[in-house]
């Protein structure tokens, strides 16, 4: 797991996350000033009952007038309806900005995924940062608007309710004061509990949708390595970490509950008992003793809520906090300003190193390169000798450590990322396809701008258009994820029409390790080179046949590049190309079976 943030403490104090917060309900101010005003009416509304039964009471049987006993019921549901109306009022406008609250904060992520530096996703985990994006967002938005609506909801019916107590009677409401700095400590206790755990619970979220997503993503593999008893034992692992925190939460909750029920009651008791007192009863009317009785009654309710509030204000809080975290993670640097128009394809690479970490080993160690317009070069070597590394900079994935990289005679860092993007095609080790139609994988980023036909064209040229017309529904045939239902070549060739259909004028491609069959290999091979033609290429390659008709070859070990020539310049004499090269493709002068059979 790679983002442990276990006791992390937060980043920032509770009420400057909340403030940050609450900016998000700002675009939605008159939504919100609604619903707190339906909120104030609602609020103000609730001592009005406790009001009606003075009257009612003291009128009818101590006056005996049976005038307010008739109004009564009309007055109840008068204010029963204004109330209701009021409640749902407030209800629905913080839902409301509720929900738009989670969508911002959810476009927020996800723009912030789209641009955070490869380096970043070299250490985050996909289940990690998922969770972020759908559980800990829905957090947040239960705490502003339950949070806000609370505090003016319940804090305004507390306020008014002690009011209407302490018009009812002083003395008494002086007595049921000293609950209230008890009540505030247990609150505030409870609240910071509630806050670590829940940091504990969105980090356990993480760890359970990190561990489902790496099993989805790799049920074949854990299907034949019989990896199943691993993963359930990893899995329930999370799962009960899980439960237990949400467990220690709900306890928390419950007992505070208790605990504030109890400190109330006893303050409600000490009335009671003050109340028993001869020369206090006297002092007060049935009426008004009920009045304040009720008044009471119907402040536990609120009283326990706002505890409750405080507790999703820290949920939300504590969400908040990793959320910005990951906003403030600093996004793929830019910083150019040139928009890069026409190109010729001129690269250079200057005293080039990458070190993939700070004061980690080097990648790439002073690396110089060469490619005038339309050459292709070829970068062989073994595994691990950088020669991604290497390719991975022109696109500007990573930054090199030292060094610089011209096209065109200009360094590549003045152009602005996207318009050097723009006229670079990529194909990758692995292929990258998305659970997408054909169509759409092949006309990946530019799919408004595309017709059928060019769509077609570029099938047509990557040798794709037999199997893609074979499929079950053509170009509209949806590949699954990473193209689950082709096979090897054909995604390779669907990755190829789609750098065909870019037509850029400098072409990246890392040939895939992975041998083909002959009849495949062929199309690929053929599909790649109308490709290349045109192009300055640079190709990382396994193929004898590319490697044979490239302008030139780069040869790398160890991050370095330690000879260069044509085939023919490097075979002659000891050379590590050469090498390599009886390494590598000696043995394939064994015909493959497939072509054995094709034989007369
Ligand atoms: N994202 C990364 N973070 C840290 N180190 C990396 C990263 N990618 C590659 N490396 C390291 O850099 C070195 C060069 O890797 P690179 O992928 O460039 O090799 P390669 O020549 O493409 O190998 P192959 O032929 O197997 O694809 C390796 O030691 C590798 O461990
Ligand atoms: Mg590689």
């Amino acid at each position: 797991m790679s983002e442990k943030q276990t006791d992390r403490k937060p980043l920032t104090g509770g009420m400057i996350i909340y403030r940050r917060l609450l900016k998000y309900a700002f675009p939605y101010w008159k939504m919100f000033l609604a619903s707190i005003l339906a909120m104030i009416a609602y609020a103000s509304l609730g001592p009005a009952f406790a009001k009606l039964i003075q009257p009612l009471i003291d009128g009818s049987f101590i006056e005996n007038d049976p005038e307010i006993l008739r109004q009564a019921p009309f007055i109840l549901l008068g204010l029963s309806l204004a109330r209701g109306i009021a409640g749902f009022a407030g209800d629905y406008c913080s839902g409301w900005v509720g929900r738009r609250v989670i969508a911002d904060l959810r476009r927020d992520l996800f723009d912030q995924f789209l641009n955070l530096p490869c380096t970043y996703y070299d250490h985050a985990s996909s289940g990690q940062l998922l969770a972020k994006l759908l559980y800990n967002t829905e957090q947040v938005a239960n705490s502003l608007t339950k949070g806000v609506v609370a505090v003016f909801k319940d804090g305004l019916t507390i306020v008014g309710l002690t009011l209407l107590m302490v018009y009812e009677n002083a003395l008494l409401s002086l007595v049921f004061m000293v609950v209230g700095p008890v009540l505030g400590i247990s609150i505030r206790q409870v609240s910071k509990r509630f806050r670590k755990i829940s940091m504990r619970i969105q980090e356990s979220m993480g760890n359970v949708g990190h561990v489902a997503q790496e099993v989805i993503d790799a049920q074949r593999i854990v299907k034949v390595f019989n990896g199943k008893g691993y993963e359930t034992q990893k899995f329930a692992r999370e799962n009960e970490r899980n439960q237990r925190r949400q467990m220690k939460l709900i306890v928390t909750d419950a007992a505070a509950g208790a605990l504030i029920q109890l400190i109330y009651i006893s303050g409600f008791a000490a009335i009671l008992y003050v109340v028993s007192l001869d020369s206090v009863r006297h002092t007060i009317t049935p009426g008004s003793l009920i009045a304040f009785i009720a008044a009471m009654a119907m402040m536990l309710s609120p009283i326990k809520r706002a505890t409750q509030v405080v507790n999703i204000m820290q949920k939300g809080i504590a969400a908040g906090d990793s959320i910005f975290e990951l906003l403030d993670k600093a996004r793929e640097h830019d910083g150019g300003t040139q928009v890069l128009d026409a190109v010729k394809g001129h690269i250079e690479y200057k005293s080039v190193s990458l070190a993939y970490r700070e004061g980690g080993d080097y990648a790439l160690n002073n690396v110089d390169l060469t490619l005038m317009p339309g050459e292709t070069i070829a970068l062989v070597g073994q595994s691990g000798s950088g020669k991604t590394s290497l390719i991975r900079l022109l696109p500007r994935l990573y930054e090199p450590t030292r060094g610089e990289i011209r096209l065109d005679g200009r360094d590549i860092r003045e152009f602005t990322l996207e318009s050097l993007r723009r006229h670079i095609a990529y194909v990758g080790q692995e292929v990258t396809l998305f659970n997408d139609t054909v169509a759409n994988n092949i006309a990946y980023g530019s799919r408004e701008s595309v017709s059928p036909e060019e769509i077609r064209q570029a099938a047509g040229t990557a040798h794709a258009l037999d199997f893609i017309e074979g499929l079950p529904q053509g170009f509209e045939t949806v590949v699954g994820q990473q193209g689950i239902v082709l096979s090897g070549g054909q995604r390779q060739r669907i990755a190829i029409a789609r750098a065909v259909l870019k037509n850029a004028p400098i072409l990246i491609l890392d040939e895939a390790t992975s041998a083909l069959d002959a009849e495949s290999e062929r199309h690929v091979q053929e599909a790649l080179e109308v490709l290349m033609k045109g192009r300055t290429t640079l190709v990382i390659a396994h193929r004898l046949s590319t490697i044979q008709n490239a302008d030139r070859i780069y040869v790398m070990r160890d991050g370095r590049i330690i000879e260069s020539g044509t085939h023919e310049q490097l075979l002659r004499g000891k050379s590590y190309y050469a090498e390599l090269h009886r390494l590598q493709f000696e043995h394939k002068a064994i015909r493959p079976i497939s072509q054995v059979h094709a034989m007369p």
